[in-house]
């Protein structure tokens, strides 16, 4: 080929390579597949290695180009860098509109014409949680980019930011264009490359932010390629806009992700929290991690006039979610007794709002977890909530240690009781074995109750420990004598509230057979163990004079199960128990059923699915005779694998066990 067919043709083939990644890379849709794209780019970089002089800067082969740097160079922004000031709750959020308001009111001339700051609205987007950049164009040419630094100065990232398709090399603008925005790295990326370390045994990246800002600040842009960072544009400047919202589809219009659709214009502040609202409960889902929405005022006019404040504009605000995780004092380390007579330590905590609600309990498990984590009483810890629920410790911030901090020690004796504990070879949890510990009475009574068991309406662990207290039952059988009279003189009871509940636990007395078992809180048999035993004797008849043989031999019983089952009726103060209550109540034995289409299957799920939580899967299995379990084994007969999978995942893999997705099940079970 000649020089200037390959100059035509370079140029043709620039564009095209271009288009395609602006679709790919921005719009996340490809007409063409990966492989046609490839193929595009190895035709250009052919042709550019046959004529050298040829190659632009913009060249999308350009963007891996760089030889490993020595060191950054540092760059002045043109205008500073600024920081934003930060909101938790609609209340903050709310003052920082009064504010606003107090400040337009106080100098109207200086604001005219606007008299509110809500007047245009107000533009909500969400806020990446990644790292800043600033990518200056010049003749429409990507000349240069750099971190935010400390606003004034930064560094020149611009080989590395070259690297990440979603940004454009060229753009159709004239002159100096600055666009501003957050470089970020996506959730499965981020577990690809903390999976990669870990194999090599190298050290993890804590979160997506330090990864994305890890990546950036790389002298050697092949790395940062290889991470594969994103790009989100939230400012531009070199042309006149009247408002955010127009500056936000210019950048659109010039090839820049903005907002990832989550963005828009507010009028009022209900709107802003509907907006919140919805963000928030989008997050999880997201491929990229956000940690909150940033609200700018929408007129670029009174946006300028507001000014600053220190280091933010007054015009924008930062309202983030409420924290994951935060920080807290252990203020002391109690033991509880459970049901089962478990010794369980409890960190109390000073309390503090973790996700929207307030923490002042983390459960510490036993005494090894209190090793792993070292914790002793009087330290500063890092709280989270596990599975975004249960309030768990996750680090202790031995640094900040007066010396002043307590050793914890596990009680010989059991703290309710005072008989001594047990704590077996082999296993972790140390337990109270007195059988007539009345912590474990009490527990057992909350269980009782519960929701999967009598689930009965009103009556909770406070109004138990009443009736306990004030005499008026001993065990779980006495309930269902309470009479109105009994409950009305109670505190925050009165007639209506007594009678009430006297219904809710009249209505509670027929129970289905297996709800009847789990409720018996008999050692190792939960719910799903309740059920197998309910659906393989029928009836509570069969199932009390069964031996330890039998019931060793039916799906997923084991020994142990099978001798506390056994042992449980035959043991005389249950015998007694049983016999109370079973004049109380109305047990409906399940039904004989034809054997179902997932007869002897047994399924596992781990993971969220979509068109169904983890209950309904597992009752739908059990409908159709299947077999829900909560442990991956050799014997399992599939692994149904939904979003965010376990442990449980990977225990599949090993075992070589049949995993399918949510939509293979959904088939299964039509
Ligand atoms: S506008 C005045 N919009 O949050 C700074 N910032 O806490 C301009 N950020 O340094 C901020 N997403 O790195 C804006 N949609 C968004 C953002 C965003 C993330 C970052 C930005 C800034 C930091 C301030």
């Amino acid at each position: 080929m000649i020089k200037s067919e390959a100059k035509e043709r370079i140029e043709k083939l620039k564009n095209l390579v271009d288009k395609y990644r602006y679709q790919y890379h921005v719009l996340n849709k490809l007409e063409i597949s990966e492989e046609a794209l490839d193929f595009l780019k190895h035709e250009l970089k052919k042709l550019e290695d046959e004529f050298p002089n040829l190659v632009t800067a913009d060249s999308p082969t350009q963007r891996v180009a760089g030889k490993p740097l020595k060191e950054f160079k540092k760059v002045r922004h043109q205008t500073k860098m600024m920081s934003l000031e930060d909101v938790f709750s609609e209340e903050e959020f709310s003052e920082w509109v009064d504010r606003l308001d107090r400040l337009i009111k106080s100098k109207p001339n200086h604001f005219y014409p606007h008299t509110k700051s809500f007047g245009v609205g107000v533009y909500a987007e969400p806020k990446f949680d990644g790292l800043a950049l600033s990518i200056v164009y010049e003749g429409g040419v990507l000349k240069y980019a750099a971190t935010r630094g400390d606003g004034q100065v930064g560094e020149d990232v611009t080989q590395n930011v070259r690297t990440i398709e979603s940004v454009p090399l060229k753009i159709r603008a004239k002159g100096r264009v600055e666009v501003r925005g957050e470089a970020i790295i996506t959730k499965k990326n981020f577990e690809a490359i903390n999976k990669r370390q870990k194999n090599k045994g190298a050290s993890l990246y804590a979160n997506t932010r330090n990864l994305a800002a890890g990546s950036l600040r790389q002298l050697d842009p092949k790395i940062t390629a290889s991470r594969r960072l994103d790009f989100f544009a939230y400012d531009l400047s070199g042309a006149e806009f009247k408002n955010h919202s127009e500056e936000h589809k210019a950048l659109r219009d010039l090839g820049f992700k903005t907002g990832g659709g989550l963005e828009g214009i507010c009028k009022k502040p209900e709107e802003v929290f509907l907006r919140y609202k919805k963000i928030a409960e989008r997050r999880e889902k997201l491929p990229y991690n956000i940690d909150g929405i940033v609200v700018s005022i929408d007129s670029n006019d009174l946006f300028k006039k507001l000014g600053v404040v220190g280091k933010a504009p007054r015009g924008t605000i930062a309202f983030k979610f409420a924290p994951k995780e935060t920080t807290t004092k252990v203020e002391d380390i109690i033991v509880q007794v459970g049901r089962t007579g478990a010794l369980t330590p409890v960190a109390i905590l000073k309390p503090v709002e973790i996700g929207g609600v307030v923490v002042s309990r983390a459960t510490l498990h036993n005494e090894d977890e209190i090793k792993r984590l070292g914790v002793k009483i009087g330290d500063s810890v890092i709280v989270g909530r596990a599975g975004d629920v249960i309030p768990d410790i996750r680090k202790v911030l031995k640094e900040l240690r007066t010396s002043r901090e307590r050793e914890f020690h596990m009680p010989k004796h059991c703290p309710v009781c005072k008989k001594p504990i047990e704590k077996k070879e082999g296993e972790v949890q140390a337990k109270c074995v007195n059988k007539f510990c009345p912590a474990m009475h009490r527990e057992g009574l909350y269980h009782f109750v519960s929701r999967k068991a009598f689930n009965i309406d009103g009556l909770g662990p406070k109004i138990l420990n009443a009736f306990l207290d004030h005499g008026l039952i001993q065990d779980a059988s006495d309930i269902f004598e309470l009479k109105e009279g009994d409950i009305a003189p109670l505190e925050r009871f009165g007639e209506k509230s007594a009678e009430n509940l006297v219904e809710a636990i009249k209505s509670s007395r027929k129970i289905t057979l297996a709800r009847f078992l789990y409720a018996l809180g008999i050692l190792h048999v939960g719910e799903e163990t309740a059920i197998d035993l309910a659906e393989h004797f029928g009836s509570l008849e069969k199932l009390e004079h069964m031996s330890k043989e039998n019931l060793e031999s039916i799906p997923n019983i084991g020994e142990v199960m099978a001798e506390s089952v056994y042992g449980w009726f035959r043991d005389e103060r249950n015998k007694n128990f049983l016999k109370k209550l079973l004049k109380y109540i109305d047990i409906e034995n399940p039904k004989k059923k034809k054997p179902g289409k997932l007869a002897g299957k047994t399924f596992v799920f781990t993971g969220e699915m979509e068109s169904m939580s983890r209950d309904e899967a597992k009752a739908k299995v059990r409908e159709l005779s299947g077999d829900p379990s909560e442990t991956v084994s050799k014997n399992t007969d599939y692994v149904v694998v939904g979003e965010n999978p376990g442990s449980k995942y990977a225990r599949a893999q090993k075992l070589g066990v049949k995993i399918i997705d949510e939509k293979e099940f959904l088939k299964m079970i039509k």
